[in-house]
């Protein structure tokens, strides 16, 4: 009997490791301080906050991260911009300021690999690194886990940025292949 409760209270704790360190990943993101050029890891929850009255987080150096430097460009953007809303992108070329876990997984899918997929979905994807990876890598579409309602709510907000450049049938096809 007493076997049994310890073995479960055991369980109990690695399911909520596990759990912990997943959520870890997922609220992570990294910002480039302005002030020293140095990357730090932030926590997106955090990072949404800002902006509606949160406080900006601090870099490893004591820093505001009031200002970030855009990963493509290396642009100095102010996290804050002019109507007090958070600033999601470089005001320069448009990249994403932050950086994802995501980000840094795998950016392609393999020739092989598409050999394999159905003529329509290898020109779905062709399509879709076109698309994606103009202010961001495709990593972070590629290794996202979403499933098909998530998707389509992403790939509208995804349209919906300055600079996208996408079309409602753009738009279709991409999702086309996101859920595929
Ligand atoms: C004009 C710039 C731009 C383009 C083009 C763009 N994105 Fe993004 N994307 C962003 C920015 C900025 C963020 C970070 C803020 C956010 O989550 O909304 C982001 C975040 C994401 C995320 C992370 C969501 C999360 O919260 O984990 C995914 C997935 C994504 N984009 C997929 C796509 C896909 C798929 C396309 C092509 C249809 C695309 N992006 C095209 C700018 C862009």
């Amino acid at each position: 009997m007493t076997k049994r409760i310890v073995f479960s209270i055991f369980l109990a704790l690695v399911a909520s490791l596990i759990w912990s360190v997943r959520a870890q990943d997922e609220d992570v993101a990294y910002l480039i301080c302005a002030k020293d050029g140095v990357e730090n890891k932030v926590s997106r929850a955090l990072l949404e906050r800002v902006g509606s009255g949160g406080e900006f987080p601090n870099c490893s150096r004591g820093h505001k991260l009031d200002e970030a430097l855009c990963p493509k460009d290396k642009a100095r953007n102010r996290l804050i911009d002019e109507t007090g809303a958070r600033r999601e992108q470089c005001t320069k070329d448009g990249a994403s300021l932050v950086i994802l876990a995501q980000d840094r997984g795998p950016d392609r899918i393999s020739p092989e690999k598409l050999k394999t997929f159905a003529p329509e979905t290898q020109k779905q994807y062709q399509l879709f690194s076109q698309k994606c990876g103009k202010c961001h890598t495709l990593a972070r579409a590629l290794n996202a886990k979403f499933h098909s309602l998530e998707w389509q709510k992403y790939v509208k907000r995804m349209m919906r940025r300055p600079g996208s450049e996408m079309s409602e049938t753009d738009g279709r096809e991409v999702y086309r292949f996101l859920k595929f």
